[in-house]
């Protein structure tokens, strides 16, 4: 039998990714879906301005929107919430879900960095998950909230992981070109960014700088220590529709050569074994000088691959390459669909 969950913030940008990946979905049943009140009483297809490469799905065309209320009777056989909220209405309406027995998993900022709140990709710190026993008992709440980080922080965390574990890192710096769909429909206006590029992003910076510690740092007798290495990350939007790009160089704490890296990216795949349905190969390697490219690699493994090219020596650091994400699949709806899966294989 499916587990029944719903989308909050299902209309948004990352919300239609959920509906996309959660449609049909081998162990999740799409039961709910909650928007603004705005948009509740509505039929799913008149509520959302939908703007996929792929229609809605038939069985969710005419779902009718509630609203996001946890309380609501739509959500009574829920047992899993994604969301997609904004992070000021995440911080309000996830803790109610939680409260009312949910598992929320989001994509939003508001919890990320609370101590009793697993920020999770699953190939590189599943373990600290564990948190949610004390969460549980210290809120008294019979749900819990798991996060996936920012976007960023996925592409660089899931290519350092590898590297940290065999050499160490000490320090290293990452610059973004970020893709427009980050910042939702309305969130760059085409004039600020067609023949041009914004040098910030709100925010962004700060969370790839405090969230890369926090995942690559250990949960040690139910505290987060962060990972001690130093991080300096410079963000940009760029005007790509689907795909953050990066260029990250690492300092490493054992001497290292690009070749070494290379195969450590390329063997890592520690979550195999657990078929998980909405898991690819975490790092995909290309050869090639002018790889990897938002509109060429962006759904390499349906948009779950990091692709990692240019692994090259760097003269001030020890290595540089540059990886690239599909955005809102493995930066946003994809890593919470994950979690999920994770979380079900490993404590359902
Ligand atoms: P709605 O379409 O009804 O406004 P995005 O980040 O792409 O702008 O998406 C934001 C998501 O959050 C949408 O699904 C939006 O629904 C939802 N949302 C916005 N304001 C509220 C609110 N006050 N309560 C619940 N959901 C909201």
């Amino acid at each position: 039998m499916k587990i029944k969950v719903g989308v909050l913030g299902a209309t948004g940008s990352v919300g239609q990714r959920f509906v996309q990946l959660l449609a049909e979905h081998p162990i999740f049943e799409l039961e709910v879906l909650a928007a603004s009140e705005r948009s509740a009483g509505k039929k799913y297809k008149d509520a959302c301005y939908w703007t996929q490469d792929t229609d809605i799905p038939e069985k969710i065309k005419d779902m009718v929107v509630v609203p996001t209320d946890a309380k609501h009777e739509a959500f009574k056989d829920v047992d899993i919430v994604f969301s997609a909220l904004p992070s000021d209405l995440a911080k309000i309406y996830e803790k109610e879900f939680a409260k009312e027995g949910k598992i929320v998993f989001s994509n939003a900022s508001a919890h990320r960095m609370e101590e009793d709140v697993p920020l999770v990709v699953p190939e590189v710190n599943a373990n600290h998950m564990e948190i949610i026993d004390i969460q549980r008992e210290k809120r008294g709440w019979d749900g819990a909230i798991i996060t996936n980080p920012n976007c960023s922080t996925i592409c660089c965390v899931i290519t350092l992981k590898p590297i940290m574990d065999k050499f160490g890192l000490d320090s290293v710096i990452v610059t973004t070109l970020q893709a427009v769909s980050g910042a939702g429909w309305n969130g760059v206006p085409s004039m600020a960014i067609l023949d041009n590029l914004i040098p910030y992003i709100k925010n962004e910076e700060e969370k790839m700088q405090t969230e890369s510690l926090k995942i690559l740092g250990d949960l040690e007798d139910n505290k987060f220590k962060f990972a001690d290495f130093k991080l300096s990350a410079s963000c940009n939007r760029v005007a790509v529709i689907d795909g953050h790009t990066e260029c990250i160089f690492v300092k490493t704490k054992e001497k290292v050569e690009p070749d070494e890296i290379k195969e450590v990216m390329d063997k890592f795949d520690p979550l195999k074994d657990l078929n998980l349905p909405t898991y690819a190969k975490p790092i995909v390697i290309r050869e090639e000088v002018d790889r990897p490219q938002p509109r060429l690699d962006r759904n390499t493994g349906k948009g779950m691959s990091i692709v990692v090219g240019r692994i090259r020596k760097d003269n001030i650091f020890d290595v540089k390459y540059v990886a690239l994400e599909h955005n809102t699949i493995r930066g946003a709806a994809g890593a919470s669909v994950l979690n999920a899966e994770y979380f079900i294989k490993k404590y359902w």
